[in-house]
């Protein structure tokens, strides 16, 4: 029996969207990050709006009780905003969570409960090392057949990569050249925890080497820079650095109302006419690698309820808290068939100026990866784009009126994806 098409019962429009910086901000917590990308999203609406028109917050966050030491923050969130008495509500999805966060903020006012909703995420990482990070984040694993027996993030997604290249022929190379795309995108993002391009890092590090009257490497370009184990370290083969999303404090925050009162708020809303959501066993246990059966659930639904097909999506941003995991994204939301991401991405289809421009932003590679306010910090991207207002990060030459983002939770449990249209 085929699955009933799900629709939303009343439309959902996005009235204003912003975000804090992304980086490492020692002097900040979680709410001053959040009340950050509160304020930069408030100016962001049209027409404004008083903190009272808010009916409910949900905000995404994966961990303040691990990195912070602070559980419970929907209603202190709430409480720092000026939001008490009303509903506040925590999200949790690992690096999905507000990805998690928006579905039920479209849930809440599509089934007519609200009107008017504070869809958030928020993450502060940085307070810990390294080691302690990566302990926290595995917690998000299967802690008892993959945590247990070693597994780290890298790893887990380095497997992941050795079963794509044993399987469709790609190389380092290729992963390379995602993260040389997403670095000289988030280049142009001022909001960006790396606001560099590779070449210019490389650039950067060849002056100080000279200035040190070190020796010079024969770095001819930046693939070679990458390629040398000083300057790009394995982290889990096949995955070195800049490979990997780096830790990160940030959040985001979307003013999300019906659509019948989007004008009240904005001059030029856009309409979230797709949510789609899915999940999948832990990696050990599944048939096969390459794929992330939660992301092809989650756009198999979206798809449907928007009435679109992956060929009308015109941008999108997807989850690359890995190089791997953005060649592994393109192909489950169908842009490319099974093996040809990796192809695409070399001939710079998915370059800002390429067909199909994915992660104009710089991605969770460089513009950074608080986990709990990935998926939102995502949307914003998409906002911006779809407004016309990225400046010389801008799209070129494409009036956007299709859209998408794709959140991914640990290595796919969890998969929220969700499709925007300008009308
Ligand atoms: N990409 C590129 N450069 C990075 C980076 C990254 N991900 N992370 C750190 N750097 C740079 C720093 O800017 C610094 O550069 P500098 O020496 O020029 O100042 C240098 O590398 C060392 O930084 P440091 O913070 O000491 O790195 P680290 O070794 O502690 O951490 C990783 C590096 C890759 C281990 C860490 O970023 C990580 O764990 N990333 C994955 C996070 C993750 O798993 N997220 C969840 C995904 S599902």
């Amino acid at each position: 029996m085929s699955r009933k098409a799900r629709k939303l019962g009343r439309g959902v429009a996005l009235v204003g969207a912003g975000m804090s910086k992304f980086g490492a901000f020692p002097e900040k917590d979680t709410r001053d990050l959040f009340t950050d990308a509160f304020s930069t999203m408030a100016k962001s609406v049209d027409k404004g709006f008083d903190i009272k028109d808010i009916d409910a917050l949900y905000v995404g966050n994966f961990s303040s009780d691990l990195f912070e030491g602070q559980g419970h923050i929907a209603p202190i969130m709430a409480d720092w905003i000026g939001h008490v008495p009303k509903p506040a509500t925590r999200l949790e999805a690992a690096c999905a969570s507000s990805g998690a966060a928006i579905r039920e903020g479209i849930i809440g006012i599509a089934s007519g409960l609200y009107d008017v909703v504070l869809v958030g995420g928020t993450e502060k990482m940085t307070n810990l090392p390294t080691e302690q990070v990566t302990d926290t984040l595995a917690a998000a694993s299967d802690a008892v057949y993959e945590a247990y027996c070693g597994f780290t993030f890298p790893s887990l997604y380095a497997t992941i990569a050795t079963a794509y290249m044993a399987k469709y022929g790609a190389t380092t190379e290729h992963f390379m050249k995602v993260g040389i795309k997403n670095h000289k995108n988030g280049a142009l993002n001022p909001k960006a925890q790396f606001n560099k391009s590779i070449k210019s890092l490389m650039e950067a590090r060849l002056e100080k080497m000279k200035q040190k009257g070190e020796p010079i490497p024969d770095w001819k370009d930046e693939l070679d820079f990458l390629k040398d184990p000083k300057a790009n370290p394995i982290v889990a083969w096949p995955m070195r650095l800049f490979d990997c999303s780096p830790i990160t404090d940030g959040a985001a925050c979307l003013l999300v109302v019906a659509e019948d009162i989007a004008k009240d708020f904005c001059n030029d809303p856009i309409y979230i006419i797709g949510t789609g959501q899915g999940s999948d066993h832990a990696l050990y246990e599944r048939d096969d690698m390459t794929t992330i059966g939660a992301s092809r659930r989650a756009a198999q639904e979206a798809y449907e309820m928007a009435g679109v097909k992956p060929d009308d999506i015109q941008i999108a941003e997807v989850h690359d808290c890995f190089t791997i995991a953005e060649l592994v994204a393109t192909e489950d939301l169908g842009f490319f068939k099974p093996g040809e991401a990796y192809k695409a991405a070399e001939q710079g289809v998915t370059a800002r100026d390429g067909e199909k421009p994915i992660n104009t932003s710089g991605g969770l590679k460089s513009k950074g990866h608080p986990v709990g306010a990935s998926g939102v910090g995502q949307v914003v991207e998409i906002w911006t784009q779809m407004r016309g207002e990225a400046g010389e990060r801008q799209v070129p030459g494409k009036d956007i009126t299709l859209a998408l983002t794709h959140n991914v939770g640990a290595t796919g449990g969890s998969c929220f994806v969700h499709i925007y249209q300008r009308r």
